[in-house]
């Protein structure tokens, strides 16, 4: 059985961000940003949801670009090809905590683990299940998980699916064209047919998504073993997991170090000059706020128990921003911060977001770091570098008492004190594993033992006036629904 944030699409009301037959020209002449450095700089953050080392998904953009020239590919299919690389990971968050669940284990222990077996060998795949289910537990303990998981053969299927439908449907609402979405959704595909989740076989699986998925296993094989695991894999799997005209094309790379030597380097700025120039994509404002939504659904996605929280901390610290007289240039600031603050949740495993029950103090610790996994991802995104802090401090308390840096009232300006107070508050009107959300004269109550010691009064004053705002709006749409309503 799903959860139930595993079967949502993703926000309706969000607009999409481009859509390049149609918009980007307009967005080219307007944005000062390109989407490629915003996109491949957060690809850190689809890479720590994974396990996958750092880097993973800026590398396997380039082995996947260099193929997509080899074979000719034109520039309409190398650009939508570039952003499908980028975004192949868009749905990780989605199935992470099934993953956790079914495997008693850490998701990001599991994923990398799973990713370099070879799901055809039968045998190998039930030693590397065995070895990969609720460590630290018993033998019992383990063979009944290890049971459970066999017995599930849809298991795989399942959740690659989700995370693939995800993955493609962040891409649709990004604006990007169906190759893109296409390309994702059928990215673990095999040419021999045993793939998942649809089982399409040969030129059934389109040739993006062939690419992709020969890319991202020759990364996941240099990265572990160099060349030469890389050419070995490529060689036994060519026409059982990749289409054989597209595996010989990587083949044929085998005496070129010096590009292979590359992958070892700082590529950032290889990645964003491997966009087809005459289809770069640059974005205004509005396309930044489309990017910084898409992830926020990203974030969110990680546990059933945050679902929406990100943008109603948004939404809400813009309005809070607002009533203190923050202008629009801070407001929009301040909205982004919200969308992208838990964004270093993405590092931190399910086992721990979605436990039922006290943390151990090594749980604590790990949990208390996601803030400052936010600031270094934030901070390698030009684009969000000016709230990365914002962002980063929302766990902060006047008097020192926050995690993880544990700054005090000198340290925190009015937008910081204003997203602490919208995060508290979204935190306790929603449902915890271990409680349910509080009903809202509980939470004044909560908020107001720490007025001026903990929690700024000025950004605690401006939340209970859009709070009562709220709640008029809430009434009179009540009494006066909108025609139709009835
Ligand atoms: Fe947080
Ligand atoms: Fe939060």
């Amino acid at each position: 059985m799903l959860s139930r944030t595993e079967l949502l699409p993703v926000a309706p009301d969000v607009t999409p961000l481009i859509r390049p037959s149609r918009i980007s020209a307009q967005l080219r002449v307007q944005g000062r940003i390109s989407l490629s450095e915003v996109l491949s700089a957060l690809s850190c953050a689809l890479d720590l949801t994974e396990g996958a080392p750092a880097g993973h998904t800026m590398r396997t953009c380039l082995i996947g670009m260099r193929i997509a020239e080899a074979i000719g590919l034109d520039t309409g299919q190398r650009s939508a090809l570039y952003y499908a690389l980028l975004l192949k990971d868009a749905g990780c968050s989605s199935n992470a905590g099934r993953m956790a669940a079914l495997f008693g284990a850490d998701d990001q222990a599991v994923k990398p683990r799973m990713k370099v077996v070879d799901w055809h060998a039968r045998a190998r795949l039930a030693l590397e299940t065995a070895r990969a289910v609720a460590p630290g537990h018993g033998f019992v303990d383990r063979a009944r998980r290890f049971l459970t998981i066999a017995r599930t053969p849809d298991a795989t299927r399942e959740l690659i699916e989700i995370r693939c439908d995800r993955g493609a449907s962040i891409a649709l609402q990004l604006g990007f064209p169906s190759e893109t979405a296409e390309a994702i959704r059928s990215l673990d595909e095999h040419w021999c047919g045993r793939g998942y989740a649809r089982g399409l076989a040969a030129e059934e699986i389109p040739l993006l998504a062939r690419i992709a998925n020969l890319a991202q296993t020759v990364e996941a094989f240099h990265d572990r073993g160099g060349v030469a695991a890389a050419h070995r894999v490529v060689r036994q799997r060519s026409g059982r997991w990749f289409d054989p005209t597209l595996a010989r094309v990587v083949l044929g790379w085998s005496k070129d170090d010096p590009w292979w030597a590359l992958l070892g380097g700082d590529i950032a700025g290889a990645v964003v000059a491997a966009e087809p120039s005459d289809r770069a994509i640059e974005v205004n404002d509005d396309g930044l706020d489309g990017v910084a939504r898409a992830f926020a659904d990203i974030i969110d996605a990680k546990t059933p128990f945050t679902f929406g929280h990100s943008m109603r901390v948004a939404t809400m610290a813009r309005r809070v921003a607002q009533k203190c007289g923050l202008d629009a240039t801070e407001q929009r600031r301040i909205y982004r911060a919200g969308l992208l603050h838990d964004i270093g949740k993405l590092g931190v495993s399910n086992l721990i977001l979605d436990k039922n029950g006290p943390l151990t103090d090594e749980e604590r610790a790990r949990m208390e770091q996601h803030p400052r996994f936010t600031l270094d991802i934030l901070e390698r995104v030009s684009a969000f570098r000016s709230f990365a802090r914002i962002a980063a401090l929302h766990h902060e308390k006047l008097d020192g008492s926050g995690y993880p840096f544990g700054y005090t009232a000198e340290d925190l300006d009015l937008p910081e004190r204003i997203l602490v107070v919208a995060d508290i508050y979204d935190a306790l009107s929603s449902d915890r594993p271990y409680r349910k959300g509080m009903v809202e004269p509980v939470i004044t109550g909560i908020l107001e033992r720490d007025r001026g010691t903990r929690l700024d009064p000025v950004a605690l004053d401006a939340l209970h006036a859009v709070r009562a705002e709220r709640e008029a709006e809430l009434r009179n749409h009540v009494n006066h629904p909108p025609i139709g309503c009835v």
